[in-house]
């Protein structure tokens, strides 16, 4: 904490501004973030998990990279589409050591990770050895590392692929984390009265981390929501006869939402409480959940197909070949191939989104439709009014 001193409000505005409805919102100056700094998990890794152990295979990356590029998603991700919204290049992986530059931000989100520590590991359940607190870490190291980099350079050359010190305060701090804690208590704990008592400290441990960057400098985040998990195809497909009420109108597995809405009431309480807190922090809260599900309800009538059906991946209720893998079924040998037009899907691998959701998903939260307070993430450095 000793270098904070120095590092202080980004993008401080007398906080007399009023944030307040849309047309309020759009008459704030804009916060021209000159960088993102990414926290999460398969929603948001634009590489990490794939450095840290296996590249991602192809069809991955097909539609838009044309190559596997580290990301669970036949193309872009939300976090790509925000980077390019707010004009700055597609975020490098921290782990990742081939092709980086983190002049813009940096992203220390894996596939699989978690908020809460699990007892488990990538090989068994593909769970990420870097949960939450980890990436923190990662981040402290990076940003004292490529500061000392930075100041010890003689030449602009030597600098160009660093992010610039002063930066930091100003940059944009996103993280979408949170199903992987609801998976893992689905896989491990009894039953979900077990899992809802376990909630406020995935929440804790969330707003802690929070708290965390905010003592290191970071003031501006924008904090995603978990999404409908019980929508994901590889939790629907598996309820064979489904009991009554034991799915929602749209076919989503209702008790696994519910946990999911449950952490999303407390992580918006908590956000809410950290605002009064962290007297220098612009928080947004983004409602995720809801944007994703407003996809599914509406897939049919936005040009997708079924929100159900998996693009990539052949699953049945005894197999699961997962995307770009083959095994053999009933004795024949059977390739999980891209179903060939990914634009029109909403699930990419039953568990991943497509890239056409994914944009789909960025363009309704990025004007701030989504979020609390309502402005868009151009302008999320500004601080609302409280009481
Ligand atoms: C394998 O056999 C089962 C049961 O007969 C059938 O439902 C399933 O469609 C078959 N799968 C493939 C890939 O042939
Ligand atoms: C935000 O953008 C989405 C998608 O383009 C649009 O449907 C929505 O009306 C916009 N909302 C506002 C408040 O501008």
């Amino acid at each position: 904490m000793k270098f904070l001193a120095t590092v202080l409000v980004g993008c401080l505005l007398p906080s007399i501004l009023v944030v307040e409805g849309n047309n309020d919102a759009m008459d704030l100056p804009s916060c021209d973030f000159p960088a993102v700094y990414n926290f999460g998990d398969s929603n948001s890794d634009t590489g990490g998990i794939a450095a840290a152990f296996f590249p991602m295979i192809e069809p991955f990356g097909e539609t838009y990279f044309h190559r596997p590029a580290g990301r669970a998603s036949d193309g872009r991700l939300i976090i790509d589409f925000i980077a390019e919204h707010l004009g700055i290049p597609h975020l490098s992986a921290y782990l990742d050591s081939v092709g980086t530059s983190y002049r813009h931000g940096a992203n220390f989100a894996t596939g699989g990770a978690t908020i809460r520590r699990q007892d488990e590991s990538w090989f068994e359940n593909g769970v990420s050895p870097f949960p939450l607190d980890i990436q923190v870490e990662h981040y402290t190291q990076f940003k004292d590392r490529t500061s000392y980099f930075y100041n010890q350079a003689k030449e602009e050359t030597d600098r160009a692929r660093l992010p610039v010190p002063e930066h930091f305060s100003k940059a944009l701090y996103t993280m979408d984390i949170g199903q992987n804690d609801l998976a893992a208590g689905f896989r491990k704990m009894m039953n979900m009265e077990q899992l809802h008592a376990a909630i406020p400290d995935i929440v804790n441990q969330l707003t802690a981390q929070v708290r965390d960057l905010y003592n290191k400098g970071a003031r501006n985040f924008w904090i995603h929501n978990t999404a409908p998990i019980g929508c994901l195809p590889v939790s629907t497909m598996k309820i064979r006869d489904p009991k009554a009420g034991e799915l929602d109108e749209q076919g989503c597995f209702k008790a696994q939402n519910e946990a999911a809405m449950e952490f999303n009431r407390q992580l918006k309480d908590s956000v809410v409480k950290l605002r009064a807190e962290l007297s220098q922090a612009a928080l947004t809260y983004v409602d995720m959940y809801h944007a994703k599900y407003e996809l599914i309800k509406r897939a049919k009538n936005q040009g997708f197909e079924d929100p159900f059906k998996i693009c990539c991946g052949y699953h049945d209720t005894r197999n699961d070949v997962w995307c770009g893998h083959r095994a053999k079924i009933n004795g024949t040998e059977v390739y999980a191939g891209s179903c060939g037009k990914p634009s029109a899907a909403v699930s990419w691998d039953g568990v991943h989104y497509s890239e056409a959701a994914n944009n789909w998903v960025a363009s309704q939260i990025v004007n701030g439709t989504w979020s609390d307070p309502p402005i868009p993430i151009t302008r999320a450095c500004h601080r609302p009014t409280l009481g």
